[in-house]
């Protein structure tokens, strides 16, 4: 029975285990489309944490179209030096690496758009149907890129076929439209990689590792599902692939690949799809996508469902994740949340980040053993929320002597109530990740305590970092009746919310407490998306004996959630309106009279009320007041009591005041 453990020979690569780092677009690349020392450090961490394969974030083959401005390049020798400074290192820690080669086609957000036919989810956007000379020449570039991979130290090269970029453009009848040799049959659909694989082979030789990416579901309607999926693999291996890495959905659909945690099943949802795949070809087959738990991966390997497992969004949300599924780290996992801030900042064109993990993007800075403190001071941090908990852990591995204070009888501040939404539960997990990490790092922790002025007088430490969090502002007129509660309280003490319930604040914060309540009475299962204005195919179901409540959600804005990023959103916004939220944007509270919430349509200046047993605030955080002074000792400020902000900015704060002092 194979094991995740267990070697495996790919071509003439043979990879030290079956864990793999998959392609993810990291944007730290420079504006040239080389390498950085940043993206170096990035792999070259992996690499010496356990992982077998790295597969490299697409690279492109050609100048334009390009994805994002810091695009990495491999259609030119030039661009040969850089990469061999990056394969180079991760050899060194006994890993292999393979070039995810790309081209954009008509998803190439800069720079001229071509494919296989005029279709781009950049709709009316001008797209270039390429000619047969162009799609030849293109087929060329490919090899070509695949030569300087070679040549630049790459074990193995990938084809990006998958996600809706140009090779996949070909294989898939929502982009391919033609009717030449090119399109319409599959055999013709696969002419294209067909001839990449082979011009690759001739140059390369046919013993290096030509693997090749494709999605077992397109997820979107008329696109290609499992059974030509299935044909495709055979058809690949026929051709000459490698090895098989099956990912799903493609660029309008990404919701259903990278999933958000909003969208069940959330993990391991493409094992029966690729476990088909498998049984269909002979050549390794790499799974692709939700993987979280070591025992699922284990599982994929030992019943052949597939050959090796990626790691995506763990691996950034955990460095050491290899390490602890090999036991050579004893420490808990730190879990991927699915809150997909690694896919905004990346989309956004900024550096990819991660909520978790602070260190994700900042492996050439910081070290990964933390750097022992010239002066050893006694510190006391006050509130043990996450920028609490992480300031505690970094200043006690760096030798300070820490003390943790929490006036409520357990660690985690508003993580507690975060983690109670459908699909959050990734975050208790991180609570106890803090947990244990912190008795290891000798953290005392003083529950039910506050943290005061007088106890820093009297234990007089050197430094205090404040991380009391925020509290819901309670401004609006009657809000501090008995049945108005906050978010966090509601969420803490379900009994106490009634059965109207109004929701003052549509953001995230407000939403999930109102998906939270809704009960959601009715079960819904997501499709797939209907077409390019990104209308998500689904069906709802009642479901038996639910009990919801009455809710309404109120907004200042014109939008619910408008700060959660779009994949969540998407979901939520189904989940809402089929759960009979009502929603009210652009509408302002005037007042809370008892069992009535006074709004305004600030559009029409219309005055109405609703009816409520309880009233649920989800707007106005404001910073906790920290004391004046505590003591003589310097004080920080952590997380939302420095500035209001997300899990990710308050972990980050936590990390840098703890790497500081
Ligand atoms: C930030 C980010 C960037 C990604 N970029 C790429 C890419 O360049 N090429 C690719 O084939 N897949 C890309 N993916 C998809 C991942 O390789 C992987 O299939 C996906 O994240 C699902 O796996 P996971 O649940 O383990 O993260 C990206 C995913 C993320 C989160
Ligand atoms: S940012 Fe969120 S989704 Fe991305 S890896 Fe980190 S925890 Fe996971």
């Amino acid at each position: 029975m194979s094991s995740i453990k267990d070697p495996i020979r790919i071509g003439n690569m043979v990879v030290k285990n079956r864990m793999v780092l998959p392609p993810m677009n990291s944007n730290y690349s420079n504006e040239l489309g080389g390498v950085t020392p940043q993206m170096i450090e990035f792999y070259a961490d992996r690499a010496r944490n356990g992982v077998g394969l790295l597969v490299m974030e697409a690279l492109s083959v050609v100048p334009e179209p390009k994805n994002h401005g810091v695009q990495p390049m491999i259609y030119d020798e030039k661009f040969v030096p850089g990469w061999f400074n990056l394969t180079d290192r991760v050899h060194s820690y006994g890993a292999k690496i393979s070039a995810e080669l790309a081209h954009y086609g008509s998803e190439g957000a800069i720079g001229q758009k071509v494919s296989a036919s005029d279709v781009s989810h950049y709709v009316g956007e001008p797209v270039h149907a390429m000619t047969i000379e162009e799609i030849k020449e293109c087929e060329d570039q490919f090899a070509e890129a695949a030569y300087w991979s070679q040549v630049a130290g790459f074990d193995a090269v990938t084809l990006h076929a998958t996600h809706g970029y140009l090779m996949s453009q070909f294989l898939s009848p929502i982009y391919n439209k033609r009717n030449d040799e090119y399109g319409g049959t599959l055999t013709n659909r696969m002419r294209f990689i067909k001839h990449v694989i082979e011009k690759t082979k001739a140059r390369l030789g046919s013993r290096y590792p030509v693997m090749v990416r494709i999605s077992s579901d397109e997820f979107f309607a008329g696109g290609i599902e499992i059974d030509e999926a299935v044909q495709i693999a055979v058809r690949l291996e026929e051709y000459g692939a490698d090895a098989i890495d099956v990912s799903t959905g493609m660029t309008a659909s990404y919701l259903f690949n990278i999933r958000p945690y909003s969208l069940m099943p959330l993990e391991g949802y493409n094992i029966e799809n690729v476990r088909k795949i498998k049984s269909a070809v002979k050549v390794p087959v790499i799974y692709a996508c939700g993987i979280r738990e070591p025992e699922m991966a284990e599982k994929i390997v030992s019943d052949h469902a597939a050959d090796m497992v990626c790691f995506g969004r763990q691996l950034l949300a955990d460095e050491r994740y290899c390490m602890k599924i090999l036991r050579e780290d004893g420490d808990p996992i730190r879990y991927c949340l699915s809150c997909q801030e690694c896919l905004t900042k990346m989309t956004m064109g900024r550096s990819l980040r991660c909520t978790v993990n602070p260190r994700t993007g900042r492996e050439w800075l910081w070290p990964q053993e933390m750097t022992e403190a010239g002066e050893k001071k006694r510190v006391a941090v006050a509130g043990a929320g996450p920028a609490g908990m992480e300031a505690a852990l970094t200043a006690a591995r760096r030798g300070h002597d820490v003390t943790l204070y929490e006036k409520k009888d357990r660690i985690g501040g508003t993580l507690t109530a975060a983690a109670i939404p459908p699909g959050k539960h990734r975050i208790a997990d991180l609570i106890r990740y803090y947990e244990y990490m912190l008795k290891k790092a000798r953290v005392k922790i003083v529950t039910n305590t506050e943290y005061t002025s007088a106890t820093a007088e009297e234990e007089k430490p050197d430094v205090v970092i404040f991380g009391g969090g925020a509290r819901f502002m309670r401004v609006i007129k009657g809000s501090e009746g008995g049945n108005v509660l906050t978010a966090v309280e509601a969420l803490e003490h379900p009994e106490k919310v009634g059965r109207n319930v109004v929701i003052i604040g549509g953001g995230v914060s407000g939403c999930e407490t109102a998906e939270y309540f809704c009960d959601e009475a009715v079960e819904i299962e997501y499709k797939r998306m209907k077409n390019f204005r990104e209308d998500i195919e689904y069906r709802a179901r009642l479901r038996e004996g639910a009990h919801p409540k009455n809710i309404a959600v109120v907004e200042m804005m014109d939008r619910l959630c408008a700060d959660m990023d779009e994949y969540n959103r998407a979901t939520m916004m189904i989940k809402l309106k089929e759960n009979g939220v009502s929603q009210y944007v652009n509408t302002r509270v005037e007042e809370i009279a008892n069992d009535k919430v006074m709004l305004c349509d600030t559009d029409t200046g219309k005055v109405f009320a609703l009816e409520a047993d309880t009233i649920i605030l989800a707007a106005g955080l404001k910073p906790q007041n920290a004391e004046e002074s505590y003591g003589g000792a310097k004080v920080y400020y952590a997380g939302d009591s420095g500035q209001i902000g997300k899990i990710i900015d308050a972990v980050y704060s936590g990390r840098c005041i703890g790497l500081h002092i």
